[in-house]
C-alpha cells in the first residue's frame, strides 16, 4: 500500500507515467469507464474546496466506483473530538482509497501511518498539495509539450500558497527551469523551501515586488489568491490582499505563448478580462485535475484498462 503526501512521494518517471495515463484518459475516456468498478473513494474534507473534491469524486465516478465521505468537519464524528488517526481507522473498513483535505499541516501525513488503505493529501495548511501540483504539471507539459527550460513567475501570496510550494519542489528536479518570486515582502517564499529546495539543487531564482518589470520575460504565469484563512490579524490582510491584479492591459508586454496558471479559486487576483485570452489556461487546469486524478486513483489501487 502507498499514499502521496508529498509531491516527492512520486518520482519524476512516475509523474511521467502519470502524465501519460491523464493523456491518455483524455483521448479515450471509454477505455477506462470501468477500471474501478465495486471501489470506493473517501473524500474526507474537513476545510472548504470545490475543484479538489468534485474533481476526485468526479474521477472515480468517470472510472466506474463509488464515493462516500464528508465536505464539512461539522457533520463528521470530529466535532465530537474523533482523532484523525481513529477517523482513518473507521474509513479503512468502509473504502479502498481516502483522499483528505486538512486545515492542520501534517494530518493526511498521520492518516497514511494509520492506514491500510491509500491516502491522498488534498491539501494540508499552508503546506503541501501534491495533487494540485500534478493538475499543474500535466497542464503545463500538454501546452507547452515539455517540463524542462522555462521561466515561471510564481505570485501573490507564497507565503502560506501551498500550491506554489509543491510546485517548486517538483519543478526543481526537472532542467533549465528559471524560478522568479514576485510578492509583497510579508509573503515572500518561506527561507525553508528556499534553503531545501532552490539551493539545495541549484535553481535558478530571483525575487521581485514587480509583477509588470519581470512579466515580458515568463512562459509561465502562476497566479494566486491572498489566503485569507492563514491570516491571524483581518487588518493585514485586507493590506495586502489587492497587491497584485492582472489586466488584460497589463498583459500586453507579456510573450504571446505565456500561459496563465491559478490553482483557483480567485479573489480579483485575474480580472475577468483576462479570461478570454487564449494564454489564460486556468479553467482548463481545473479539468485536467480531474484527468490526472484518474491517473493517480487507479495507480495507487494497482489498476489499469484492460
Ligand atoms: N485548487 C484548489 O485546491 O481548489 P479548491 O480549494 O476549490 O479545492
Amino acid at each position: 500500500m502507498r499514499s502521496v503526501i508529498n509531491i516527492l512521494d512520486l518520482s519524476v518517471e512516475e509523474i511521467d507515467a502519470l502524465i501519460a495515463t491523464a493523456n491518455d484518459i483524455i483521448a479515450n475516456p471509454k477505455k477506462y469507464s470501468e477500471v474501478c468498478h465495486g471501489k470506493k473513494l473517501a473524500t474526507l474534507f474537513f476545510e472548504p474546496s470545490t475543484r479538489t473534491r468534485l474533481s476526485f469524486e468526479a474521477a472515480m465516478y468517470e472510472l466506474g466506483g463509488h464515493v462516500l465521505g464528508f465536505s464539512d468537519a461539522g457533520s463528521s464524528s470530529a466535532t465530537k473530538g474523533e482523532s484523525v488517526a481513529d477517523t482513518t481507522k473507521m474509513v479503512n473498513c468502509y473504502a479502498d482509497i481516502i483522499a483528505m483535505r486538512h486545515p492542520k499541516e501534517g494530518a493526511p501525513l498521520v492518516a497514511s501511518m494509520n492506514s491500510k488503505i491509500p491516502v491522498i493529501n488534498a491539501g494540508d495548511g499552508g503546506h503541501n498539495h501534491p495533487t494540485q501540483t500534478l493538475t499543474d504539471l500535466l497542464t503545463i507539459s500538454r501546452k507547452k509539450g515539455k517540463l524542462s527550460d522555462f521561466t515561471i513567475g510564481f505570485c501573490g501570496d507564497l507565503k502560506f500558497g501551498r500550491t506554489v510550494h509543491s510546485l517548486i519542489t517538483a519543478l526543481a528536479r526537472y532542467t533549465g527551469i528559471k524560478i522568479v518570486l514576485i510578492s509583497p515582502d510579508e509573503l515572500k517564499l518561506p527561507s525553508y523551501i528556499k534553503k531545501d529546495v532552490l539551493v539545495k539543487q541549484g535553481i535558478e531564482y530571483v525575487q521581485t515586488d514587480n509583477l509588470e518589470e519581470v512579466l515580458p520575460e515568463l512562459d509561465v504565469l502562476y497566479m494566486t489568491r491572498v489566503q485569507k484563512e492563514r491570516f491571524l490579524s483581518e487588518e493585514e490582510y485586507i493590506r495586502l490582499r489587492d497587491s497584485y491584479i492582472l489586466t488584460a492591459e497589463k498583459l500586453k508586454i507579456a510573450k504571446e505563448d505565456l500561459i496563465i496558471l491559478h490553482p483557483l479559486p480567485r479573489v480579483n487576483e485575474i480580472s475577468v478580462d483576462v479570461d478570454d485570452d487564449p494564454r489564460a489556461c486556468y479553467f482548463e487546469q481545473a479539468l485536467n485535475g480531474k484527468f490526472i486524478r484518474m491517473a493517480l486513483i487507479m495507480e495507487l489501487l494497482g489498476l489499469k484498462a484492460e
